[in-house]
Order: structure tokens, then sequence, then C-alpha cells
């Protein structure tokens, strides 16, 4: 069995990469991809191959795919771009002769009303009609999307958000990662389509006690309305673009969008996922 690991030089493929070599894989088995492959020399002189490929030149897509029998399709980071460039990624692993696409998608996909769902609905509609074995990941929320929050709470004792009481059950990046290789390694995921969460949904004031312990001060959460959540991104000088992304997460997780447990993640990878103050004092070095 051979995997090429797309998105390599980011987090959750590396992660992903790493936890293929730890779990026994062979390196020469694996090969790692994305543009900035300077960053994967540690994983080349353990013996993965390293190809570089871009998402928007289908040739190189097609050289890095050559020779795997899995393609684990990490979602691009370019949001906008990334139906086009998620098309281009299966068309080439069809040319290439891949036999299976992991994909990781988000939670509840179909029904997801988090910007970032569209995206995912099309690649995944893609991914059926490709003809290929497929499996989806949908990964819920990383607790390492809070850091920011943690580096506000640092200096100001507090985190300002207009999520009302509303939970997220994230688990750590590392939990996805994890789980995304017990599905590249082991038998038995063809045509699933695995819906991952935290094995905890916590909300605010859980997470600045998190906050609190690991930065060893008081943190507090200051529930604000929208419009002063908005007033006050504008007033840090934050872009337009960002406050509005900020300002649906925080109206989706108040209307429990990010609540859900499902257990399948845990149950993947044989293990509680990462309670979120571990997560956040592993992400904060
Ligand atoms: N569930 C969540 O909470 C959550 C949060 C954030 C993101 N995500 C999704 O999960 C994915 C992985 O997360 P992450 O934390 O690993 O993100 P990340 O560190 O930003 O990594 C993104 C990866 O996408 C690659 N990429 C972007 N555009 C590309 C292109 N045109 N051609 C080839 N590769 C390209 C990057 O390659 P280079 O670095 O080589 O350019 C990088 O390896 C993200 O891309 C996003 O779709 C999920």
């Amino acid at each position: 069995m051979s995997v090429v690991v797309t998105g390599a030089t980011g987090q959750l493929g590396r992660l992903i990469v790493q936890h293929l070599l730890a779990d026994g894989m062979p390196a020469e088995q694996i090969t790692a991809t994305g543009r900035r492959v300077e960053r994967l020399t540690d994983l080349a002189e353990q013996g993965v191959r390293v190809v570089e490929s871009d998402y928007t030149r289908p040739d190189s897509l097609v050289e890095a795919f050559t020779g795997a029998d899995t393609l684990m399709l990490v979602s691009g980071s370019e949001v906008g771009q990334r139906t086009a460039q998620h098309r281009n990624a299966i068309d080439a692993a069809v040319t290439a002769g891949v036999r299976r696409i992991v994909y990781t998608s988000v939670l509840r996909a179909d029904r997801s009303t988090l910007p970032v769902a569209p995206e995912h609905v099309e690649t995944e509609a893609m991914l059926r009609e490709s003809g290929l074995v497929i499996t989806l990941l949908r990964n819920g929320w990383y607790s390492e999307n809070y850091l920011g929050d943690l580096a506000q709470a640092a200096e100001s004792g507090t985190i300002v958000a207009a999520a009302g009481d509303g939970r997220v059950a994230s688990a750590a990046r590392d939990d996805y990662a994890a789980a995304a290789a017990v599905v590249l390694r082991t038998e038995g995921h063809d045509g699933a389509v695995y819906e991952l969460t935290g094995d905890q949904a916590w909300d605010f004031d859980q997470l600045a006690t998190a906050a609190s312990e690991v930065l060893g001060r008081p943190v507090t959460y200051q529930r604000v309305t929208l419009d002063e959540r908005r007033a006050g991104l504008e007033s840090a000088g934050v872009d337009a673009g960002t406050i509005g992304f900020l300002l649906t997460m925080d109206e989706r997780v108040a209307t429990g969008e990010l609540a859900e447990v499902t257990g399948e993640l845990s149950r993947l990878i044989g293990r509680p996922t990462t309670p979120l103050v571990d997560a956040l004092r592993a992400a904060r070095g």
C-alpha cells in the first residue's frame, strides 16, 4: 500500500505523515507533497518521497500522485479557489491511477451552514462522480483555532465573543491527523463517511478556564452582542473579511452548530480526544 499526502507542507498534512511513520508504515511507501517542500527536508531524510506540487498545476499533481494507491487529499487553504483546485487533484488522481481518495471535509457537510461548507459539498460531489473509492473525514473544529483568543487573554485577561452560551466540540489537530492515519493504513473504510468531533463540547466560560490554566493568570469570558463584537474588531483594525468570518462563526457557535459530539473520532483513534486545555497548552509550546 502506498499513500500520497497533499498539504504535507502544512500542519495537518505533516501530522498525518508523522502518524503514518510512527504507526510503522515504511517511509518509502509515503509521498509528501505541497508547494513549500523545503519544509519537508526532515521527512525526506527519513526516506519519505517528497514531490513539489500545486493544485493549480495539474501536471505537478499527476507527477506527485503517480505510483500511489491512495491519495490523502487534505483540503486546500485558499478559500474561494478550492473547488477548482480539488477538481484538479481528483482529475490528476484518476490520470495517475490512484484507487482511493481520503478527503478532509467539514462536519455534517450536507447540512452545515458554516461559510467554509459549500466548497466541501462541491468537492464531495466531485469525489462521488470520480468513480474512485472514497472515504470522507468530515472534520469538526480544531481546538487550535482558539489560539488567537488565548493570545488576547494573555494581554487583557478576557476572551471577548458573541458566542453566548454556545458550545464547541473541538478536538486537537493531531487527533484528526491520527484518525486520517488509521483510515489510510487499515482496511474497512471504503465508502465510509466519518463525522469527527471532540468528545466534549465546551462553552466559552470553559474556554476561559482553560486559558487561565495555560496562561497562569485569571481569564474571564466577556459576552458581547454581535454589534459590540463588530465594533471591537473594527477598532482593533481587523479587516472586513475577517470580521465577517468571525461574526458568522460566533453566531454559529451561539446557535449550537459546533456543539455536536459524535464519538466517531475517539472510536477511530482508539482513545479519548485531547482535552481542550491540553491541546491549547501543546499548541502554545
Ligand atoms: N477544521 C478546522 O478547524 C480547520 C481549520 C483551518 C483549516 N481547515 C482546513 O484543513 C486544511 C488543513 O489544515 P491545516 O491546519 O494543515 O492548514 P495549513 O497549515 O494552512 O496547510 C494548508 C496546506 O494547503 C496547501 N496548499 C494551499 N494551497 C495550495 C495549492 N495551491 N497547491 C498545493 N498546496 C496548497 C499548503 O501548501 P503550501 O504550504 O506548500 O503552500 C499547506 O500544505 C486547511 O487547508 C483547511 O482546508 C480546517
